[in-house]
């Protein structure tokens, strides 16, 4: 299941991300998310008690941005990840969202084919955005609008 995020899955969804993320969140960072701090929102995907994944967003006015999506790497590729951005896009559209907009490594092929599949598309890109092992990469921007 897929529910609202609190300060309690702070500490778990840092692992997550560290796991899954070149340049993870700290925990710092996704603190106000889960504590739905000044636009910001956190979903948690839940199963058998245990948080598998999350994704958190910022919402001002009508325009939101996801700023991250993780799921834990053994419960990859099937579905979650999926479930929380569709989660969070009908929550977006019932707050009101108009547009939603995100920014992508060039070479993260699955968070591409997800977006991509829930209709984001192409808006330009940063230049050398992202540091990689041998130096650095683009960033995609990415938006779908309702
Ligand atoms: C990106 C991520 C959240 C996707 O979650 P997931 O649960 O693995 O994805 P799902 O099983 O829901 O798949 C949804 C769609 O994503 C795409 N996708 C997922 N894994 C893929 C892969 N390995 N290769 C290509 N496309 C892939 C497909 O389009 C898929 O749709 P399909 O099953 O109909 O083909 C997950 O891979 C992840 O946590 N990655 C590391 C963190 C990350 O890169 N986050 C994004 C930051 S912008």
């Amino acid at each position: 299941m897929v529910r609202p995020g609190a300060d309690a899955d702070v500490a778990v969804a840092a692992g997550i991300d560290a796991l899954v993320s070149d340049q993870p969140w700290q925990p710092d960072s996704l603190s106000r998310y889960f504590n739905h701090e000044s636009h910001c929102h956190a979903l948690v995907l839940e199963q058998s008690g245990d948080v598998w994944g999350f994704l958190i967003y910022v919402l001002v006015l009508d325009e939101a941005s996801v700023d991250n999506v993780a799921v834990l790497p053994e419960a990859q590729g099937m579905g979650y990840g999926r479930l929380l951005l569709d989660t969070a896009l009908q929550q977006m559209q019932a707050l009101g969202a108009v547009r939603c907009m995100l920014e992508v490594r060039e070479s993260n092929v699955a968070a591409r084919g997800l977006y991509e599949k829930r209709g984001f598309q192409l808006d330009g890109r940063r230049r050398d955005y992202y540091k990689t092992a041998e130096g650095r990469e683009d960033a995609l921007l990415m938006s779908r609008r309702w």
